[in-house]
């Protein structure tokens, strides 16, 4: 089957991880989803998360996919289960990933998560990292002021990032952890500054290199690894979003074609 590569996130997060899925695998070709009208999704509740995720699911599956990333850790937690019993189509979360980066990273077994309200209250990354291994010790924190704060284009000032970083983190003890897992697509955009507050002694990992090899994994299986792209890379968004554009010509470094949709059309 010769169809694209279907990637969603709720905005610019996701591209974190098209970045890698376009290192990795020139010959693909890419639809990505960033529902920029919904965004953010970390303080949803569970059915609104699913609602939304759905209906950009079904507007990718339209578009002649053969599988699909949520390359979005929220949508991971509260919608990967119904959504892979609903479709046909393979789909991917990227938690197994984070999980799994974790897990090698860490030395004294004490990681810390940090991610949206919704993935760090729904426990899925302890409960996940405690079935590889039940002595690991998981402190989560929720960053709720970050992915606004780089929706709006702010994270091109790295004063600002920092400082950011610095008010959300300050009084978050770690408890020794040697892993921090960035669990939401969104914050290695603010990597830098990540490190910069927590010192070279602490190993920062992301889920985005670990999901494009499960990604090159699936589509071997399924024997659906495309000899050549069958059209442009696109970038769809449901709201127009003038950061957007920056962002993704920032992080990929190149021209892409986004096409902005009023809304997703039933
Ligand atoms: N990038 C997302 C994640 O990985 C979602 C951020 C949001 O919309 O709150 O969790």
């Amino acid at each position: 089957m010769n169809g694209a590569i279907g990637v969603f996130d709720s905005g610019v997060g996701g591209l974190t991880v098209v970045k890698e899925i376009i290192e990795k695998l020139p010959n693909e070709t890419i639809y990505f989803f960033g529902d920029t009208a919904n965004c953010p999704y970390g303080d949803k509740t569970k059915e609104q998360i699913i609602e939304n995720v759905d209906k950009a699911i079904k507007f990718l599956i339209d578009k002649n996919i053969k599988i699909i990333i949520l390359a979005c850790n929220t949508a991971t937690a509260a919608a990967l289960d119904i959504l892979k019993s609903k479709y046909n189509v393979p789909i991917l979360g990227v938690i197994n990933a984070g999980v799994k980066e974790a897990i090698k990273s860490t030395k004294n077994k004490k990681v810390v998560v940090l991610g949206t309200r919704y993935t760090i209250n729904s426990n899925i990354y302890p409960n996940e990292l405690k079935k590889e291994n039940n002595e690991i010790e998981v402190f989560g924190k929720s960053c709720p002021s970050f992915v606004p704060f780089i929706e709006e284009g702010k994270y091109k000032d790295s004063n600002l990032s920092f400082e950011l970083v610095r008010e959300e983190l300050k009084n978050f003890d770690i408890k020794g952890s040697d892993t921090i897992v960035l669990g939401c697509t969104h914050y290695p955009i603010l990597k830098d500054s990540i490190e910069k507050f927590y010192g070279s002694d602490i190993n920062i990992v992301s889920p985005s290199k670990e999901v494009s090899v499960e990604l090159v994994n699936e589509l071997t299986k399924y024997d659906i690894l495309s000899k050549e792209k069958i059209d442009d890379d696109i970038l769809f968004i449901s709201k127009n979003d003038k950061n957007f554009h920056e962002t993704a010509k920032n992080l990929l470094y190149k021209n892409i074609f986004i096409k902005n949709l009023d809304e997703i059309k039933e």
